[in-house]
C-alpha cells in the first residue's frame, strides 16, 4: 500500500480484491471502447474481461470511496522470460490529469524493483499516447524500439507501438567477468 499526491485528497494504493471489478469495469470498457490506448477485444464483457485484468498483481487507487485507476503487474513472459516485468494502467477519465497516473506509475516500478525483477518493459504503447509515453519517460523508461503501423488507432489510423524499457538490476555485469556462481 502507498500514498502519493501530496497536497491533494489522500491517495491510497492497495491491493485489489474481486469486489474491485465491478468499479474497475465502468472506465476499463470506457477505455477501451475508446480505442485509442489498447488492443483489448471489443467485444468483452464485465465477466469475460475480468480474467484479462484481475490477473497478476492488481491494484487499485483510491480516495478511500472511490476506484480512481487501477493497475496491474506480473512477469512479462513465463519461463526464462520471467525476469522482466510488465504493467498496464488506467486510470478513470473522470479522474485523469490528477496524479493518479504518476502514482501508479511510482508504485509500480516500485513494487517490480522489490520483487527482484531485472527490468520493466512495456510493450505496446501508442505512440499517439503522448500523455503516456511522458509520463513514463519520467519516470525512467526510454523507447528501445517502434513497431510501424502496429495499431489501428480510430482517428489516427495506423500508428506505431513502443516497446518501453527501463532496467532495474542495480549494476550491469561486465560481459568479460566470469558469469556469477548459481546460488543454491
Ligand atoms: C495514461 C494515464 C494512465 C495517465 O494517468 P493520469 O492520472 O491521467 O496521469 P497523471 O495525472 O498522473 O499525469 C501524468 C502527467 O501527464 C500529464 N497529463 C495528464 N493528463 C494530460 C492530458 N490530458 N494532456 C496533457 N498532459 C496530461 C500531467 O500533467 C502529468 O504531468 P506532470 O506530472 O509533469 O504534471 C491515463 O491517462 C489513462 O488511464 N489513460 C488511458 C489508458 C492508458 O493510456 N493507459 C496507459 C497505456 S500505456
Amino acid at each position: 500500500m502507498g500514498q502519493a499526491n501530496e497536497g491533494a485528497p489522500t491517495l491510497v494504493i492497495r491491493e485489489a480484491t474481486e469486489a474491485d471489478w465491478p468499479r474497475i469495469w465502468p472506465f476499463f470498457s470506457a477505455i477501451v471502447a475508446a480505442g485509442e490506448t489498447y488492443a483489448y477485444p471489443e467485444d468483452l464483457t464485465l465477466e469475460t474481461a475480468r480474467p484479462l485484468w484481475m490477473d497478476g498483481h492488481v491494484v487499485v487507487a483510491t480516495d478511500g470511496t472511490t476506484v480512481l485507476g487501477t493497475a496491474k503487474m506480473g512477469p512479462n513472459r513465463p519461463g526464462r522470460g520471467a525476469h522482466i516485468a510488465n504493467a498496464s494502467f488506467m486510470v478513470d477519465p473522470a479522474h485523469q490529469g490528477r496524479g493518479v497516473g504518476r502514482a501508479l506509475g511510482r508504485y509500480a516500478v516500485e513494487w517490480a524493483r522489490r520483487a527482484g525483477y531485472h527490468a520493466m518493459q512495456f510493450n505496446a504503447v501508442v505512440e499517439t499516447n503522448t500523455t503516456a509515453v511522458a509520463l513514463w519517460r519520467s519516470l525512467g523508461f526510454e523507447i528501445l524500439a517502434t513497431v510501424p503501423e502496429a495499431f489501428n488507432h480510430p482517428v489516427h489510423g495506423l500508428v506505431g507501438l513502443h516497446i518501453m524499457y527501463q532496467r532495474l538490476a542495480p549494476e550491469a555485469r561486465d560481459p568479460s567477468e566470469p558469469a556469477p556462481l548459481a546460488q543454491p
